[in-house]
């Protein structure tokens, strides 16, 4: 018998889709999305995503066969769509042959989504917009994530709320679509799955559970940060092609307004293209993040978090926080059943 026959019942297209017990994803956060926090997510009967981030084939490779080692349930790869080696972590991904990829950071380059299926995964997709979320549905996308600017993280420019209500009614009866970005509490997540959705991602709330890696001081500055402490990062010349992040504010977040002006000196000076330009900006914010989370330098590295951040105030198993917001959904659901 289910604890929370409700929110099963609301989640079972993605749970189904998942492989997982409920359709909760812990959105993939580079540095922080390790072996160890994927397999406790998975473990607790989530969906657990492994950040490739910036990682060579190689590193991605012992990445996914050290999560192997520590969960036996189904676990997906999060890969960013302007990484160099695209075809070749895939690849990666086809040897162990991982069950979901979710292409990330832009719209999936021609033959990545046919690459991924040829293997037999399921492909998961961003869209910012409800007519390239169409188009990726019919180029073989089988699920879809609508991530709002709540999010820690690059974000996009809509909240949440908004794009629930433009894409859910159009896409929910036939699609599969997780909604992310804000989501810190059970009640959040039941109102998404009322709306349509199948299921929810989050990442802040469980980037500071027992589990993660993350230094002591990056957990400790979420636990104190509140939602309003959590602010997108300023794009300082309109030529460049800079996706905003949203971080807790700190010397680092003027350390990026200082990177963004040195681009565009090099920009204007014939160094680099635009191209260049945007993986240097990438690789930024890959270092700072890498520095706070794995260094806890949290004065001068990047503290991405959502503004759900506020919701996150101590470190618990992810076991507890998973039933904790299932609680909380159930409650909810049962409430507005009453
Ligand atoms: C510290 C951090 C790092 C993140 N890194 C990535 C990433 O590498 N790739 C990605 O697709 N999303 C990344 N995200 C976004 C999460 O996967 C997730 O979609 C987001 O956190 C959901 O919104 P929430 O923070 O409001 O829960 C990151 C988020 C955080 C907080």
């Amino acid at each position: 018998m289910n604890d929370f026959p409700r929110t099963a019942a609301m989640m079972a297209r993605g749970a189904a889709f998942l492989g997982s017990e409920h359709a909760i994803l812990c959105g993939a956060m580079s540095w922080v999305s390790e072996r160890n926090l994927v397999a406790a997510i998975s473990n607790a009967g989530g969906f657990g995503v492994i950040a490739c981030g910036a990682m060579s084939p190689e590193l991605l490779d012992r990445e996914i066969a050290a999560t192997k080692a520590l969960t036996t349930k189904p676990f997906g790869v999060n890969l960013i769509t302007m990484h160099p080696g695209l075809f070749d972590l895939i690849e990666v991904c086809a040897r162990h042959r991982v069950g979901h990829v979710v292409l990330a950071g832009g719209i999936p380059p021609k033959g990545s989504v046919e690459a991924i299926k040829a293997f037999g995964a399921k492909v998961i997709v961003f869209a910012p917009t409800l007519a390239l979320a169409k188009k990726l549905f019919r180029s073989g996308a089988d699920a879809l994530v609508i991530e709002g600017s709540e999010a820690g993280g690059h974000i996009g420019p809509v909240a949440t709320s908004v794009l629930a209500q433009e894409f859910l009614p159009e896409l929910a009866a036939e699609h599969l679509v997780f909604v992310a970005g804000g989501i810190g509490r059970g009640e959040g997540i039941a109102a998404y799955l009322e709306m349509g959705a199948c299921g929810v991602q989050l990442g802040t709330r469980f980037a500071c559970a027992t589990e993660s890696i993350a230094h002591p001081a990056f957990k400790k500055a979420f636990f104190r940060g509140n939602a309003r402490d959590a602010v997108a990062s300023v794009r300082v010349d309109p030529r460049l092609p800079v996706i905003p992040v949203r971080a807790l504010k700190n010397k680092g977040t003027e350390a990026f307004t200082a990177k963004q002006i040195e681009v565009a000196a090099r920009l204007d000076a014939g160094e680099l293209d635009m191209g260049a330009a945007q993986l240097e900006i990438e690789h930024f914010w890959a270092g700072a993040l890498r520095r706070a989370v794995i260094e806890g330098d949290v004065e001068h590295g990047s503290l991405m978090a959502g503004q759900s951040v506020g919701m996150v105030s101590k470190e618990e198993p992810v076991a507890e926080i998973m039933a904790q917001l299932l609680a909380e959904s159930e409650a909810a659901l049962l409430r507005r059943a009453a």
